[in-house]
């Protein structure tokens, strides 16, 4: 016997990503997650939090983790997201978040998480180690998504496996509690430009806030000098930019650094092509680091602007958690509900 073709969500589209304030943004973070959220709160209904529970499953020194967690909403409205378009708040103000993620646990299969290969990659030979958090983290990200009935998740490449894992949860919440359209199974949004912005040092690494060496990334910290400085030290090869994408392919480095100008540019790759082919790195590097510092300086200096006036920075994800809450509650009551908790 076959299951009948569960009805699709009857939702409204809507928008839902996070990042975590475990560490400085990079330009990875800033063409990969906050520029294109920016652009998203045009097209959507647009939720998008600072993810500080999830930054718990490793130690975070407390003192350290509230700066962190400013400094994240501060690059998000410096990035273009705007209060009055986005919901913007911090995980922990909401805790429907939490609710729900625990019902999400009984939900979920051990062996689910099991196959969860970020959870391999960070707890590597010694998992026994590591919080219990860490091994459920995919879980509380799906309650995230799902506490909102998000349909589409702005998400790097590397997330792609926990969206898989947010649908199975949906689709077996759905099917458990007879509510075969409750909640949404949401995509993951991995395309578009700045997508994947690799290390200044090696064209076949992820820019990372990880990685040891700061000449590996540009933070949205660094002032013109520091940008420059690492642009001029960006590994190269001696040839000139070719005139196609295709030549490019085995050349990494010099790819990334195409790629970088163009996300900067708002252009495509191929037209940087266009206008810079057959220019040596010594020419395109002062250009790129020139673009570079011409687009961050101003969105560094409006973060700086948050920063010293955490008062009205606070205000906003007070505002922006209210929001939060509002949309969220009616989906953790009615969760509640369907599982046979009593009503309050
Ligand atoms: N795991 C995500 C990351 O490290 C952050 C995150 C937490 C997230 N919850 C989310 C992203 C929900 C999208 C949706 O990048």
């Amino acid at each position: 016997m076959t299951d009948p073709a569960p009805a699709p969500f009857q939702g409204q589209p809507r928008v839902l990503s996070g990042v975590q304030p475990s560490g400085a943004l990079h330009l990875g973070n800033y063409l990969g997650a906050l520029v294109k959220f920016a652009r998203l709160q045009a097209d959507y209904e647009t939720f998008i939090f600072v993810a500080d529970m999830h930054a718990i499953t490793v130690w975070q020194e407390p003192a350290k983790l509230a700066a962190q967690t400013r400094e994240i909403a501060a690059a998000y409205l410096a990035a273009g997201l705007d209060p009055a378009r986005a919901t913007i708040f911090p995980q922990s103000m909401v805790p429907e978040h939490v609710e729900l993620a625990w019902i999400f646990n009984c939900v979920a299969r051990l062996g689910w998480l099991d196959r969860m290969t970020q959870f391999k990659d960070k707890a590597g030979k010694h998992k026994e180690r590591e919080s219990v958090g860490l091994y459920t983290y995919p879980v509380l990200q799906a309650a995230d998504i799902l506490v909102y009935r998000a349909t589409h998740v702005p998400v790097g490449e590397d997330q792609r496996q926990h969206l898989e894992l947010t649908r199975d949860i949906a689709a077996k919440f759905n099917h458990d509690f007879d509510a075969p359209s409750f909640f949404p199974l949401p995509d993951a949004l991995t395309e578009g430009p700045g997508a994947r912005v690799m290390s200044l040092r090696d064209g076949s690494a992820k820019m990372s806030k990880s990685d040891p060496s700061d000449y590996s990334r540009i933070n949205l910290t660094d002032d013109a000098d520091a940008i420059s400085q690492k642009i001029r030290k960006a590994r190269t090869d001696p040839e000139p930019l070719p005139e196609t994408m295709e030549a490019l392919k085995a050349r990494p480095e010099a790819e990334n650094l195409v790629a970088i100008y163009a996300a900067l540019a708002e252009t495509t790759p191929a037209a940087v092509l266009e206008e810079f082919a057959g220019l040596g790195f010594g020419a395109f590097k002062p250009k790129l680091a020139d673009l570079a510092v011409a687009v961050l300086s101003p969105v560094s200096a409006r973060m700086r602007g948050f920063l010293s006036d955490t008062g009205e920075l606070d205000r906003i994800l007070k505002a922006g958690a209210a929001r939060a809450r509002e949309v969220a509650a009616p989906t953790v009551a009615e969760a509640k509900r369907l599982v046979g908790f009593l009503g309050a």
